[in-house]
């Protein structure tokens, strides 16, 4: 097994699915089959609520527990039902992920795009975004590991992770309205910092993703009210560099 298989693996064993080469394989998990047992035949259902993985208070203090139980398990879920409710019957989706409905809403009748377009790409981004969190008790914001690639391609583009942090603040809260902001690949296998409205996702734009932060109201208010940088510094302590290096090796391999 060569070390893009050992990763591949290393991603699957987490939950998230493959998808087909055109798409960044292995990087978001939102698929028919779904990890923790509940798959489409067990529940009648095509798209399912994947597992959290982790308690609701784990990312206490700075991500609270209420915030966690209503983004999960209200929104992230109404999304999947909407989701269930917009292509049943629609015998030319059948089989398709999430990512490949985002990435093909061309193929998607246009009398129910926008629905698929905004709940397709809610899973999506909600599946990524619980897996792209971590449980944090050192007191400091997290940081990829010394010396791995993606540390390096953060300090060549950005200067250094705390500049690269800066820009990345700066695109979370410059989101007008509803949107997310991301750590993306571009296809020249870059690094860039983009934003994206509503529940649109990058690979939308051709765009692989490493890391997103969800900016809706329904992400922070609870805690923070208005003070969206307050949400967006308090994230830096509980973000998954690991699983975020991970992405970063398979989008560049
Ligand atoms: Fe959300």
């Amino acid at each position: 097994m060569n070390r893009r298989e050992l990763l591949r693996s290393a991603v699957l064993a987490t939950g998230a699915v493959t998808l087909g080469s055109a798409l960044p394989g292995g990087i978001i998990s939102a698929a028919p089959v779904q990890a923790g047992g509940a798959t489409a035949s067990s529940t009648g259902a095509t798209y399912v609520l994947p597992p959290l993985g982790y308690a609701f208070d784990a990312l206490e203090p700075y991500i609270d527990k209420a915030t966690m139980e209503i983004h999960y398990g209200k929104h992230h879920a109404a999304y999947v039902a909407a989701l269930n409710k917009a292509v049943a019957g629609q015998a030319a989706l059948k089989g398709k992920s999430a990512e490949e409905l985002l990435v093909g809403l061309d193929q998607v009748p246009e009398e129910i795009r926008t629905t698929v377009r905004n709940n397709a790409g809610g899973h999506v981004n909600h599946s990524f975004f619980w897996k792209s969190l971590k449980k944090n008790d050192s007191g400091s914001a997290a940081a990829p590991a010394a010396g791995s690639a993606l540390a390096k391609a953060i300090a060549d583009t950005f200067g250094d992770h705390a500049k690269f942090y800066e820009a990345f603040d700066k695109a979370a809260t410059g989101v007008f309205g509803s949107g997310w902001a991301w750590l993306v690949v571009k296809a020249d296998k870059a690094l860039a910092i983009v934003s994206t409205p509503n529940q649109d996702n990058p690979i939308m734009n051709g765009h692989k993703p490493l890391l997103g932060l969800d900016v809706w109201e329904h992400a922070y208010y609870l805690k923070h009210q208005n003070k969206r940088k307050d949400y967006v510094d308090a994230f830096a302590n509980v973000i998954d560099w690991d699983a975020v290096d991970k992405r970063y090796e398979l989008a560049v391999s």
